[in-house]
């Protein structure tokens, strides 16, 4: 694989596992535009190149992600389709190979979207997760509001999405986001070990498979990615979206 054009995403080999690396633990992991990209170039590579099987996400020890850099959110920033975290949730909807989360610390926004679209997670006891989009005064994105229903239902889905409040990776596992519950030093670990399980298996056979598994969503989740595009713009720019963002940087910069 080609190296990563950002230094706070990495990307490294493990026989055939793909392990792909947010690193910006200064800033909480927050996920810039060029972050972004890597990610989504880091994934369209892995999926694409045969010696890898499968492809691991994960963080730091402290921090998996705090999701999107609050300073791309000033109102004007122009949302289009081709922006990087576009990219992003559509090389994530679209990977034919198996994606595996390992989750340490906070995983906000995107940091607990982008589990939904994963086929294995595992995430630390101390960690949480949070959906605050209607907080934020914005709406779900990446997929969340067809792939949360999925995964969890209505009334959980609308609890962790109109609610938005902090919840435990117990709570996670309990609503079927997550596969195991396990300690912060182990969690790396043990999502290694099932990605070499899931690597030493016919990988034509996983891949179909997963494909099988996911067949149905294709079509509406990517209709659901655009319709909440054009929401998730009209909403960022309203006076109350802006004053939270502008709260949030300037309580950071004061
Ligand atoms: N975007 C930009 N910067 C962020 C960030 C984000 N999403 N999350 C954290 N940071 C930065 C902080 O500004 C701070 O920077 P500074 O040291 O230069 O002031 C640094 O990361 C550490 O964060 P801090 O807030 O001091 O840590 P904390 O432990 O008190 O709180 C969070 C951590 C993640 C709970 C808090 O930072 C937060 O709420 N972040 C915003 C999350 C968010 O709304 N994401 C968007 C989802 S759509």
């Amino acid at each position: 694989m080609m190296p990563s054009n950002d230094p706070h995403i990495r990307y490294s080999i493990d026989q055939s596992v793909c392990i792909i690396q947010i690193a910006r633990p200064q800033k909480k992991n927050a996920l810039t535009h060029t972050m972004y990209k890597a990610l989504a170039d880091g994934l369209k590579e892995a999926d694409a190149d045969s010696a890898v099987k499968v492809i691991l996400l994960r963080g730091t020890q402290d921090c998996f992600t705090s999701g999107n850099d609050v300073n791309d959110f000033v109102a004007t920033q122009e949302r289009s389709t081709e922006r990087p975290s576009v990219q992003f949730m559509k090389a994530l909807a679209n990977l034919r190979k198996p994606l595996i989360a390992a989750v340490n610390g906070l995983g906000i926004g995107i940091g607990t979207t982008m589990l939904m679209h994963c086929d294995l997670v595992y995430a630390a006891q101390d960690s949480f997760l949070q959906l605050p989009f209607t907080r934020l005064g914005l709406c779900p994105e990446a997929g969340s509001s067809f792939l949360a229903p999925n995964i969890m239902g209505h009334q959980r889905a609308s609890e962790l999405l109109l609610l938005g409040e902090r919840f435990s990776a117990s709570k996670a596992k309990e609503y079927g986001l997550v596969n195991e519950v396990l300690d912060a030093q182990q969690v790396f670990p043990y999502a290694l070990e099932k990605a070499h399980t899931l690597a030493a298996l016919p990988s034509e056979a996983v891949q179909t498979s997963k494909h099988l598994l996911k067949r149905n969503q294709n079509g509406p989740l990517e209709e659901t990615i655009s319709l909440e595009l054009v929401n998730f713009a009209r909403l960022l720019q309203s006076p109350e979206a802006q004053g939270i963002v502008q709260a949030f940087l300037a309580r950071k910069s004061s």
